[in-house]
């Protein structure tokens, strides 16, 4: 079957599809969106998080037939979908065709933040993005694009959070390196941010 849909704002097809095949591999190994990551594939572990018409989602738990018609945020479409958040549509995401992120520049996305010592100024990263960075949040990375997803969704609609908010946003993420400790300080540092630029 033919599945249409919205990646990253812009509207997408994946033709071929099977019933049981899952929105997680349609991502990774149709649209070459490797992001979400492939952990547990089971619900268990958070790695593979995408936002599904804006609620974060196991993707590896989702058929991807459940998809058509509705609008995907990857972790690569994230850095633009916060921008286009405060920029133009506030309150909202880039979804819905008009702008967003192309397959091309999301399949070419790396994270590469502003270099303060060199001042070279690479790709932007959304504040959650930035925060993982700075915090030193991010050990081998492999849950870091779910985490980064859930706490991106958290902060839109809680962008002050408790530890409690930060917490129970995160519960279905696992990460194996880090300890915690760093991720939740990472999200602490995005939300001080985001209420002084407020
Ligand atoms: S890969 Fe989907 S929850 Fe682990
Ligand atoms: S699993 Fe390695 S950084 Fe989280």
């Amino acid at each position: 079957m033919r599945v249409n849909f919205t990646v990253n704002g812009r509207k997408q097809e994946a033709d071929d599809v099977w019933e049981g095949e899952s929105l997680l591999y349609v991502l990774r190994e149709r649209m070459g969106l490797p992001g979400s990551k492939n952990a547990c594939e089971q619900g268990e572990c958070g790695s593979c998080t995408v936002r599904l018409d804006g609620v974060p989602v196991c993707s590896c738990l989702v058929a991807a037939g459940q998809a058509e018609g509705r609008e995907i945020v990857t972790v690569e479409g994230l850095a633009d979908y916060a921008k286009h958040r405060d920029d133009e549509h506030p309150g909202g995401g880039c979804a819905g065709g008009g702008c967003g992120t192309s397959l091309d520049a999301a399949k070419r996305w790396q994270a590469m933040p502003h270099d303060s010592q060199s001042g070279e100024q690479g790709t932007e990263l959304s504040p959650i993005q930035q925060a993982f960075i700075d915090a030193g949040a991010v050990q081998c990375g492999f849950c870091t694009p779910g985490l980064l997803v859930a706490a991106d969704e958290m902060l839109e609609h809680t962008p002050s959070p408790t530890d409690a908010d930060i917490r129970e946003a995160l519960s279905g993420n696992l990460c194996r390196c880090t300890g915690y400790e760093k991720i939740l300080d990472a999200v602490r540092l995005a939300a001080a941010r985001q209420d002084e630029v407020v």
